[in-house]
């Protein structure tokens, strides 16, 4: 799913051509504004006299360069959204042994898989981190607080979506289940932000190859969103017998600071708090961000730890005269906030995020109609393969509102679905794969991308694209290649070039040595099974996590509101990131 945002923007005009338009402009501005705070309606009065102005001048210009939501009474335009033509979504009868066969994939996809370990099981063994041990150690030893229970003091509410929970499970890490670090988008006082926290539990909260790429999408989504960053640190840096694997490359470690100077240079705020031991890399982080908490007694930052320091030096220096909270608030001057708890620190977090200068809207509750038919059916619309696949139509009514859908050239490319629909209040367009993408269907798509992106309407790909056997599918049909905002997987998703069933039939996958042998086809044909699955996709976050089809509405929806987050942000001009000296 990605946002196009429309390049179309009055404010994006050079500012000597604005300044020649402006005084023009400003008397009618005053003149309809004033009439628009006695009577709403006179603004589109106003949207129209501004248009005339601006076509007269710059003939390229069209009313569409005014931002929808500037011009928009969306109370009176959103009543007409349940005009949209209701989808029958029932499923005829000759398919319910397709339903039934789907139904079965689905449920054997989330009850099993290559480790015999159920979705929800392998859920709860990701969130327990490093295990029992590693965790009586971080309570009881260190008095630290568990890496949730953090998020639960800081967000505001229980709506946290938790991004890529499986990355770097079934990585060969030895007996760690989970990337050693929890990223996800949660709101503070209202603003949605992501999060970036470690947890100390797995491996003192190093970094694996792994933890690094988790970090880096974190900061991507952040962008591309515009989202508030906070970063909860407590680690040791790079887990180093990793060490060549984590920081030498454009993608590796080093880029997690650099993204911290370029968000901070896009306006993009970044608080961090150190709330447990922070060496070298896991120092860095908390060092550039804008604005940084340290919790007394737990909090400590350094270079290289006491033991490294004797070993260098020859001195004996305890970890709080070293790099604790007080050096670093009173003396180093690397900290902003001194807290003398981690409820104090998270305190001060959301006060730190009430001094941004959001502008919010006041909260509204955006009224909706449920689907038609139930989010349940889905797991049985989920296509166990090519031959399994119904009309994607059936799906659709079952995740937007209403089942309403203003369908876009109907008649044309039927392989590709296109048109309009609501997803809990929120106007999304949506780009639907429903067999195999023709030439016709092409053209349909790329003409439906531009107006969504002309009005600058998110857009909802559901993806199932066939392989086209014998030949494998080209690279350019990834997902993750364009850039898409959020990006999900069902638990029955197969991503691959290939399909395992037509390996046979490549001569590339026969070497010399196999040539006819039955057995290592066979291999083959596993290799691919087990690594086309979505499990293994989530592992390695080719993907931001698998969701459950019945879910997929609620996810969706959420994406949508912490998109929209970014029409709020307060613009300013300059492009200089703030710099700690
Ligand atoms: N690389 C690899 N493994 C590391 C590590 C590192 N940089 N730092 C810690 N670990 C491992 C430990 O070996 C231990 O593994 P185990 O659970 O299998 O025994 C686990 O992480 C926890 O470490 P431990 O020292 O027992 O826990 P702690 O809570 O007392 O201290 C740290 C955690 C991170 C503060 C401490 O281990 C430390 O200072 N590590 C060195 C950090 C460093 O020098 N980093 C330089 C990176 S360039």
């Amino acid at each position: 799913m990605w946002n196009n945002i429309t390049s179309c923007s009055l404010w994006r005009l050079s500012p000597s051509f604005m300044s020649s338009r402006i005084q023009t402009l400003t008397p009618l501005f005053i003149r309809h504004y004033k009439d628009f705070c006695k009577n709403r309606q006179t603004i589109w009065t106003l949207r129209n006299s501004l248009c005339q102005v601006l076509k007269k001048t710059v003939p390229t210009l069209t009313c569409n360069m005014f931002p929808h939501c500037f011009v928009s009474n969306k109370a009176r335009y959103g009543q007409y959204k349940k005009t949209f033509p209701v989808l029958d979504g029932s499923i005829p009868s000759v398919c319910e042994h397709v339903f039934e066969e789907n139904l079965r994939n689905s449920e054997a996809c989330i009850q099993s898989f290559v480790f015999e370990i159920r979705y929800s099981e392998l859920l709860c063994k990701v969130s327990k981190g490093g295990g029992e041990s590693a965790i009586l150690r971080h309570t009881q030893r260190n008095k630290k607080l568990l890496v949730r229970e953090r998020l639960r003091m800081l967000l505001d509410d229980e709506t946290f979506l938790e991004l890529s929970p499986f990355a770097g499970f079934d990585l060969p890490y030895g007996d760690v289940p989970a990337a050693g670090c929890l990223t996800g988008i949660g709101k503070i006082c209202g603003v949605w932000c992501v999060f970036v926290a470690n947890d100390a539990t797995v491996k003192g909260g190093t970094a694996y190859p792994i933890s690094v790429k988790k970090q880096l999408r974190a900061q991507q989504i952040a962008i591309q969103n515009r989202l508030l960053s906070i970063y909860l640190v407590d680690s040791g840096g790079a887990f180093l017998p990793l060490q060549a694997e984590l920081f030498p490359d454009q993608s590796h470690g080093g880029r997690v600071f650099y993204n911290e100077a370029i968000m901070s240079a896009m306006k993009i705020p970044q608080v961090a708090v150190v709330c447990g031991s922070c060496t070298a890399g896991g120092a860095y982080v908390p060092t550039v961000a804008e604005e940084t908490v340290i919790v007394d007694k737990i909090g400590s930052m350094f270079l290289a730890g006491p033991p490294l320091v004797k070993a260098a030096t020859g001195e004996d220096i305890s970890p709080e005269d070293l790099g604790g909270a007080s050096m670093h608030s009173k003396v180093s001057g690397c900290v902003d906030h001194f807290a003398s708890s981690e409820k104090e620190a998270y305190e001060c977090v959301r006060n730190i995020v009430l001094t941004l200068n959001y502008e919010l809207p006041p909260e509204e509750t955006l009224e909706y109609d449920d689907p038609l038919y139930s989010a349940e059916e889905l797991l049985g619309l989920a296509p166990r393969g090519y031959s399994y696949t119904l009309h994607i139509k059936l799906i659709l009514s079952r995740l937007i509102d209403g089942s309403r859908f203003q369908e876009f050239k109907a008649e044309y490319g039927t392989t590709l679905v296109t048109g309009f629909a609501h997803m809990e209040g929120h106007l999304v367009g949506i780009v639907a794969n429903n067999g195999q993408l023709t030439h016709d269907a092409s053209l349909k798509g790329s003409h439906f991308v531009q107006l969504c992106s002309q009005r600058s309407i998110p857009i909802l790909f559901l993806q199932n694209t066939a392989p086209h056997a014998p030949e494998p599918t080209s690279l350019s049909q990834c997902g993750r290649s364009f850039d898409p905002n959020f990006l999900f997987l069902w638990p029955n998703a197969r991503v691959a070039l290939v399909d395992s069933r037509h390996i046979s039939t490549f001569p590339q996958a026969r070497d010399d040595d196999c040539t006819g042998d039955d057995s290592e086809l066979k291999h083959l044909k596993e290799k691919l099974d087990e690594e086309s699955s979505a499990f293994h996709s989530s592992a390695r976050l080719w993907d931001d996590g698998i969701i459950l089809p019945q879910n997929s509405r609620k996810v969706i929806a959420q994406c949508l509101t912490i998109m929209k987050q970014q029409k709020y942000q307060i613009a300013s001009l300059q492009h200089y990131p703030v710099i700690r000296l």
